[in-house]
């Protein structure tokens, strides 16, 4: 605590949250877009938060993305987390498989000792092919599940590099230079205003399902997020954030 405290990081912690409007911000040092660990001390502050705020039985969703993959690969047993079902907020986003919402659960859920669902549906479905799944006792009870969640952990992605990881078409990536989106979260694109301006049809959690949600936990650093940042925590705010010093003085720098 004295080094953060020396480098600073506290203090940083405490302007984002009062900037940001969000009760616990934690800051790890150094900057992910510079170096491939810094990710990995954001997955172990990560772990230990979800560690610390774990009871018995709960729920806890998950997106895809490798900043939330990271904190899967740091997840360690506890009691609590043994009795927890790990359940992904979302079906397939044409992301590649170990960057994907079912695999991170499923992986949690082997890390922490704890149990999983999977939610296998596609995106992109015809309205019939999507009354036919939605009715599909499995994906129900899925879906079950996810409605219960207490925890909800989320990455924060930058919207263009999103769009292209997601192998969008042109029309999309057009409609989101137009718009001026600049952040992205589980499938939803913002822009600097924190307004909805494009989303990908989805199965699983929805924006308004976040009202119902105890604990909303985001993980996102890398001084090139600093504007995604600012605008999904503006359309939806976190009760937790976990960032690094490189988004955290970037987003200071331009407010
Ligand atoms: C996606 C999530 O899988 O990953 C998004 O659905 C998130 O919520 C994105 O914005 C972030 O990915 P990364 O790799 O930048 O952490």
């Amino acid at each position: 605590q004295i080094i953060r405290e020396l480098f600073g990081i506290t203090e940083l912690e405490r302007k984002l949250s009062d900037l940001l409007g969000i009760k616990e911000v934690i800051v790890v040092t150094g900057d992910t877009d510079q170096s491939g660990w810094v990710k990995k001390e954001m997955g172990r502050a990560g772990a230990r938060v979800l560690q610390q705020m774990a009871v018995d039985n709960q729920v806890v969703a998950v997106t895809g993305g490798s900043s939330v993959l990271a904190v899967a690969e740091m997840l360690t047993p506890t009691p609590s987390l043994k009795s927890t079902t790990f359940v992904p907020t979302r079906g397939g986003l044409d992301e590649a498989v170990e960057l994907g919402a079912n695999y991170i659960a499923s992986l949690m859920a082997k890390n922490s000792g704890g149990k999983y669902r999977l939610l296998h549906v596609p995106d992109q479905l015809s309205p019939e092919a999507y009354e036919t799944l939605m009715r599909e006792p499995h994906i129900e009870k899925t879906l079950a599940y996810l409605r219960q969640a207490r925890i909800v952990l989320h990455g924060i992605g930058d919207a263009k590099k999103m769009a292209i990881r997601r192998k969008s078409s042109p029309e999309v990536m057009k409609k989101l230079e137009q718009e001026e989106a600049v952040g992205e979260f589980f499938g939803y694109y913002v822009n600097k205003s924190g307004s909805i301006v494009h989303q990908i049809p989805i199965v699983g959690l929805q924006l308004e399902d976040l009202d119902q949600i105890e604990i909303r936990i985001a993980v996102a650093g890398g001084a090139s997020k600093a504007e995604a940042i600012k605008a999904v925590c503006a359309l939806s705010p976190v009760h937790v954030l976990i960032t690094d010093e490189g988004a955290a003085e970037e987003i200071l720098k331009s407010s």
